[in-house]
Formats: C-alpha cells, structure tokens, sequence
C-alpha cells in the first residue's frame, strides 16, 4: 500500500517538514507554512493572519502580492518563460534602462542575477576583471553580504566554519560602532582611527594590491546602527586614493528603504559598483548590479548563468520598480519611519529595556540592553519579544548573527498602512510592558 496516499494532508506537511534539510530554530511548525500573503499581511496554514514587519526578509519593499506585479508576471509567463542569457526578452531591456534611470550619477551599466550572494559575487567578479593582479578583497567585520561560498567568507566570521576548504579569503577590516565606540573614544572619533586602522591594512596588512572594498551603508543582518558621515566619505578617499573600486552593498538598504530610492543617495556615497538585490523583485527573485560607466564589462563567460535574466523575474522587478516610483515609496518610507522613530523615542523613556533606536526611513530597529549604562544585550528578552509578538499577530524581525541577536527590526513592506505601523508599535509596547512585569 502506498503510505503516501493514505496520509492526511497535516501528515504530509509534518513529513515534508521532518525532509527538509535546511532546518529553522524559530517558533511553531505551523507558524512557517504560509499560505498567502498581501500587502504588509500573511496568512499561515491554519488561517492566522499576521502583520509582517520582516517583509520576509526585507525583500518585499512593495508589499506582497502588488496585483501589477503578478499581472506582470502571469502576462510574462504565457509569453515566454525562460530564455537563455545570450537572449534578450523586452522587460529586460526596460528594467536595464530604468534602474540606469534612478541609478546614482554615473552608474551606467546594469547586470541581473536572482540572488543578492551571486549579485555580490558578480560585483566581485567585475572588480576583479577592472583590476587585473589584484589579489585581495577588503570586506568590514560585523558585515553580511550573503551565504555563498564567497560571499560567506565576505561576511563576519561563521561560527564553526567547515566551509574554510572552498572559500576565498578576505582581509575584514575594522568599522565605527556609533552605539559602542572604542573605549574613550566618541563616535566620529572612532570612525577617523577606523579610517586610519583601514590604510594601515591596505598598506601593511595584506601582500600584494586591493581589488575592491566592500560594505553595506548600514549593516542590516549586523548591528543596524548609522555611521559617522565622515566615514562614508573617508572610505571614498582612501579608495580614490589608493586605486580601489568601492562596492557599496545595498541589497538590504536599496529600493527606497532608507528613504531615499538608494542609501547611496542618502549617505551622499558614490560607489564605483553597486548591489542591488531583495526588494527589486517585488517578491521574485531578482537581484543585481549597477556599475560605473568607466568599468570595463565582462568578457564572455565570465559571468553567465542559465537562469541569470530570468524573464518571470525580470517582467516583475520592471513593474515594481514602477510600482515604487509611481507610489513614491522612498517618500512613504520617510514618513512612516519618522513616525515610527518618534513612537519608538517615547517608549524608551518608559521601556527600560530598549537602549537605542535607530532608523533612516523604515529600516526601523532597537537595541534592547539589560542596562543601558553597560548596554549589556538583552538577547533572551529580546526572543521573548518576537515569541510574544505572534501571539499577537505580529511578526517582529530579530537579529540572529555576529553575537548580537538582541535587535528588534519593524522593517514592514514600505506601503504598509499608518494603521498597521501603529498596531505593530502598539504590540511591542505591551509586549515590552509584560516582559518587564516578568508575566507569562
Ligand atoms: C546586505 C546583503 N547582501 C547580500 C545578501 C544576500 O542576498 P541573498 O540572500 O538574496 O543571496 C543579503 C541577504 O540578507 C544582505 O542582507
């Protein structure tokens, strides 16, 4: 007899779970088998409704399910649905001329990928090409750039790394921490011996020339904490200075999630390659990069995988890159993260928990510290918090990497309603205020 035929619907799911190699420390099993999902809200497969402020993983800038995103997608889908890299399709070259559109000043060439680890890898890849002998790549500490192979090494070091065999290596550099600056240090302070540490390195810490540094404005799956202005502009002039290309990451800050379309044009950074990634795709997967008009392209083959211009994604990402000009949703971010930030402010004179508050537009987070004098991470209570917040509805963004894991992110798709944000904060509210009572 076959066992799978004669299996309930709820046994098949908990097989297929039980499957699954790539298992998830968080929550219920119920809790993770979504069924739907529109605009800021999903759905799982007991019919719960939750207010989303991952925006499953920072990706759906535009909240799930746009309808112009799906037509698009379907009206691609029964035309042609794959086509081979060495092939254009129509949207394809759209997308290519819009993103150069809104593109920082004078990033003029665009290459598509579907994930942001191979949009990285790209990046690294056209480095590489522009500086021929060059054997090293700087990457910043607590920063995260994917989970290839490569762009694993790019990023803080993984504990109990058994990937080390196959992995390129990279020099990480020291970065500013505005939250916690080096002892007797205050935060610009800490930045300009930050930028001193990063010439030493390039100069003395690595045999042979520096193809490229790169770094993410704002360190999203690291500590989410600003930098200093005057390091973002150091990092610029060191690189000018020593003839290296500035790969600015923004596959987490990209697709107006800072406030502005790129963090690029927030921070005034003018990166040389840019990687876009998560937001573009409306929810496909999309990802890619943006390159400075100078740069030598790829040579054939150097960068060529079969589904790399995916035209379903691709068809996507064109209407909802269209979908966040026509909606302004850099603007809405700004808004909603002013009015998120001041919500957030107000608590922390009542929640002693929450030690800092941090933003631009809606990569909203707080720190949530034991004491806020030692700002000793409140890891456990800050768990307690996402747990708490499901079971009012609400799925809060926690932060698992680099030791830290005592963030919590309200990072919703950037159309959510002033009412959704509003209940969201309402919820870490009260579930602050229990945690602080030490109810159950
Ligand atoms: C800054 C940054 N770069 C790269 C990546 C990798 O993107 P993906 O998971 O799509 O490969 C991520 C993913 O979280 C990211 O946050």
């Amino acid at each position: 007899m076959d066992v799978r035929a004669a299996s309930s619907p709820d046994e098949t799911l908990a097989r297929g779970r039980r499957a699954l190699l790539h298992q998830s420390p968080q929550v219920s099993d119920e809790m993770l088998t979504l069924v739907q999902a529109r605009g800021s809200l999903v759905w799982d497969v007991n019919g719960r409704e939750y207010l989303d402020c991952t925006a499953q993983a920072w990706s759906n800038n535009l909240g799930a399910n746009d309808p112009r995103v799906v037509e698009a997608a379907v009206e691609q889908l029964r035309r042609i649905t794959h086509a081979r890299p060495t092939f254009h399709t129509p949207a394809l070259l759209e997308l290519a001329d819009l993103l150069v559109g809104i593109a920082p000043d004078g990033l003029e060439q665009v290459g598509f990928t579907l994930h942001g680890s191979m949009a990285v890898e790209m990046a690294l890849k056209l480095a590489l090409r522009n500086r021929p002998g060059a054997q090293h790549v700087l990457t910043l500490q607590d920063g995260y750039h994917g989970r290839s192979l490569s762009t694993m090494a790019a990023s803080w070091p993984h504990p109990d790394n058994v990937f080390g065999p196959l992995q390129p290596r990279f020099t990480r550099a020291p970065h500013p921490d505005t939250y916690r600056p080096r002892p007797g240090l205050d935060p610009e302070q800490d930045a300009e011996l930050c930028l001193r540490l990063l010439r030493d390195t390039i100069r003395k810490g690595v045999d042979g020339k520096v193809a490229a540094l790169i770094y993410e404005p704002i360190q999203g799956n690291g500590g989410h904490i600003e930098f200093p202005a005057l390091w973002h502009a150091g990092l610029r002039r060191i690189c000018d200075e020593e003839g290296i290309l500035l790969i600015l990451d923004e596959v987490q800050t990209g697709l107006g999630r800072t406030g502005s379309m790129w963090a690029a044009q927030h921070y005034g950074i003018q990166p040389d390659i840019l990687v876009f990634g998560k937001g573009v795709g409306g929810g496909f997967p999309l990802a890619g990069i943006l390159a400075h008009h100078d740069l030598q392209r790829f040579e054939p083959g150097d960068d060529q995988l079969t589904f790399g211009q995916f035209p379903v994604a691709i068809a996507a990402g064109l209407a909802t890159v269209r979908a966040i000009i026509e909606d302004r949703l850099p603007e809405r971010a700004t808004e909603h993260g002013a009015y998120a930030t001041e919500r957030l402010l107000e608590m922390q004179q009542r929640h002693p928990l929450i030690g800092d508050v941090r933003c631009p537009g809606l990569m909203v987070s707080i720190e949530l510290v034991t004491d806020r004098a030692t700002k000793e991470p409140a890891t456990k209570e800050a768990h307690q918090v996402y747990l708490r917040g499901l079971d009012h509805g609400v799925i809060f963004g926690e932060s698992r990497y680099a030791g830290l894991g005592n963030l919590i992110k309200i990072k919703p798709p950037l159309d959510v309603t002033h009412e959704q944000l509003s209940r969201a904060l309402d919820v870490l509210d009260t579930v602050l205020t229990e945690i602080e009572n030490g109810r159950d």
